[in-house]
Parts: structure tokens; C-alpha cells; sequence
């Protein structure tokens, strides 16, 4: 279904849909018997990143330290499912040139979206100014110039997005 060591990397802002996608995508992947990893920026950042804030400097570190994570698992023939906002593009470009096949991303909606979704109430709280530096609101997001994939999760459900990334798999491992 997808070449061993694949790296999916879901960026975009948050309430998007990434950590949604990522774990329908490894339920499917691993009912087709792939071996697959979820690293997931909330969960990575309780595990092993606790020291890590919302500035720039921050942010590059747990991009870095998640690609380092995804290359580890990656080379030993894991698929690996990243969900994490990953504002910054230079970030991105960096993990893509370290790393094997690498297929990038975006998930995406319209920010009045995110903001009536807002599923932990943080959109709500970055608006009343009570979080600053938050993405979308009052911290940069730059959209990848060249993803392989977007995914508008305002224009389709969480199951239609996954079809979509395992259609894009299955093609990327048959061109090689
Ligand atoms: S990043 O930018 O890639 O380092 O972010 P990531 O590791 O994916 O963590 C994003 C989750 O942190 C919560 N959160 C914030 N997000 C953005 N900006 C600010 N200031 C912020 N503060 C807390 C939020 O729950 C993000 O989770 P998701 O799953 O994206 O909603």
C-alpha cells in the first residue's frame, strides 16, 4: 500500500483535522498489515519536548526532533504519520531533504472555520488575548508551496481525506 519508510507529514493549523486523519490513516495502514507510527506535535510535545514553547526558535526544534523520530522509524521500514502544525517552510524543507520518500500535506480550512470549531477552546483564548503567539491568530502559518496534497476538511469528512493521502500512497509507490 504504501513504500516501506514513507513518511507522511501532516502540517497545517490547528482544529485542521490533522491528528483526526493521522489516526484514521494508521488504523487503515495497519489493518492492510503496514507498520505504521502516529507522531502526533501534542503528544511528542507531553513525551519529549516539555521545555518547548510557541516561538520560532521552539517550534524548529520540535520539527527537527520529530523528522529526527520519523528518519529513525522511517529507515527501518515504518510508515510514518506526523500531525503537527510545522508553521515554518524552511523547517519543512529541512526534514524533507533529510529524509527518504516524504510526502507532504496540508490540511487545511478557512481560520472563521477553526474558530467555530474549536474543539479545545484555545481559538476562543487566542482571540481574548489570553495566548499569545498562537497560530493562525497572532503567529505566522506558511502554507507549503508544493504539497503533494491539500486537504480542505471544511469540502470533506475525515474518511474521504484518509481515501484521498492512501490513493496518494499507492500512487507514490507505484512511480518509486
Ligand atoms: S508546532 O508549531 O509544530 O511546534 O506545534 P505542535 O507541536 O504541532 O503543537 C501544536 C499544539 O499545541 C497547542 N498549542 C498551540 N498551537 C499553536 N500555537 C500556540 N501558541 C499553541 N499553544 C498551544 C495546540 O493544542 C496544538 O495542537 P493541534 O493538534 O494542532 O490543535
Amino acid at each position: 500500500m504504501s513504500a516501506p519508510g514513507t513518511v507522511i507529514w501532516l502540517t497545517g493549523l490547528s482544529g485542521a483535522g490533522k491528528s483526526t486523519i493521522a489516526r484514521l490513516l494508521a488504523a487503515e495502514l495497519d489493518r492492510a498489515g503496514t507498520p505504521t507510527e502516529v507522531l502526533d506535535g501534542d503528544e511528542v510535545r507531553a513525551a519529549l519536548s516539555t521545555e518547548l514553547g510557541f516561538a520560532k526558535r521552539d517550534r524548529d526544534t520540535q520539527v527537527r526532533r520529530v523528522g529526527y523520530l520519523a528518519k529513525l522509524l522511517a529507515r527501518h521500514g515504518v510508515t510514518v504519520i506526523v500531525a503537527l502544525i510545522s508553521p515554518y517552510r524552511e523547517a519543512r524543507d529541512a526534514v524533507r531533504a533529510s529524509l527518504g520518500p516524504f510526502l507532504e500535506v496540508h490540511i487545511r480550512a478557512p481560520l472563521d472555520e477553526l474558530i467555530n470549531r474549536d474543539p479545545k477552546g484555545l481559538y476562543r483564548r487566542a482571540l481574548a488575548g489570553e495566548i499569545s503567539g498562537f497560530t493562525g491568530i497572532s503567529d505566522p502559518y506558511e502554507p507549503p508551496l508544493h504539497p503533494e496534497l491539500v486537504i480542505d476538511t471544511d469540502l470533506c469528512d475525515p474518511d474521504t481525506a484518509t481515501a484521498r493521502i492512501l490513493a496518494l500512497l499507492q500512487r507514490s509507490a507505484d512511480t518509486g
